[in-house]
């Protein structure tokens, strides 16, 4: 990853008016502001391939803005799906509608904003999934690739949890209907975790605790991710 800037040194070998135009060019590429990613659609569904450190999903996400919702539909590789779903007064539900177990988390923030990343730092060009892309870093929290000729996202990498994304669709003004966005009556039950806890197998257990850490860990970056934005 190496920002385009040109040398100097070639002056060496040039007559002295190229070396002068060489300097201007030059002088004029670093001056140049770095370039910002483009702003999210305010609606859109993104269907998204996840390697979670060797763990595959197929994501499908649909982002809602003006209605303050936003909706992961996680299909693990031959095993559940789970529904996430992300409201802008900070509630968020997690659920598995197969399983019937529901966590209902409760944020400081809301969704993200169509312009997160506008503060990101910008890394510089970078060739993945094929496409040439510009690259930035936001809070040691996200690297987002955003393909040069379209401007489309391509990948996005949560560095803190691993989890990174390859944008396979992305359909700007596709909304979700609105029945799909609701919770199970599982959500608004009290203590439900807790009494059926004892019937769970070690293995669903052990994928509750999985699920617990994911989203602490999504809590964490969250946070870190809207502070940084002061
Ligand atoms: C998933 O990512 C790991 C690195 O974390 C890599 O070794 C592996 O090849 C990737 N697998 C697929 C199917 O993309
Ligand atoms: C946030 O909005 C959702 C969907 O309308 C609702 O179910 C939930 O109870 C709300 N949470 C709070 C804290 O108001």
């Amino acid at each position: 990853m190496e920002r385009w800037i040109a040398l100097p040194c070639r002056c060496l070998l040039q007559g002295l008016g190229l070396c002068i135009s060489i300097w201007v060019v030059a002088a004029a590429a670093s001056e140049k502001a770095d370039p910002i990613p483009k702003p999210w659609p305010l609606q859109f569904h993104a269907q998204l391939y996840q390697n979670r450190t060797g763990k595959l999903s197929m994501i499908d996400l649909w982002y809602d803005y003006p209605n303050g919702r936003n909706l992961n539909l996680i299909q693990k590789q031959l095993g559940s799906v789970i529904h996430d779903v992300e409201y802008t007064n900070g509630t968020s539900f997690y659920y598995d509608l197969e399983a019937g177990t529901c966590k209902v988390v409760l944020f400081q923030v809301g969704i993200l904003r169509p312009d997160f990343l506008n503060d990101a730092t910008y890394v510089g060009v970078d060739e993945i999934d094929g496409y040439k892309c510009n690259v930035w870093d936001k809070a040691d929290f996200i690297r987002y690739w955003e393909d040069i000729e379209t401007r489309r996202p391509i990948s996005w990498l949560f560095t803190t949890t691993g989890m990174w994304m390859h944008v396979m669709k992305f359909e700007e003004g596709n909304v979700l209907d609105d029945q799909k966005w609701q919770a199970p009556p599982s959500c608004f039950e009290r203590r439900v975790a807790s009494t059926t806890s004892s019937a769970l197998k070690a293995s669903e257990v052990g994928e509750r605790e999985r699920q617990g850490i994911y989203i602490k860990k999504a809590v964490v970056a969250r946070k870190a991710m809207y502070h940084s934005d002061k």
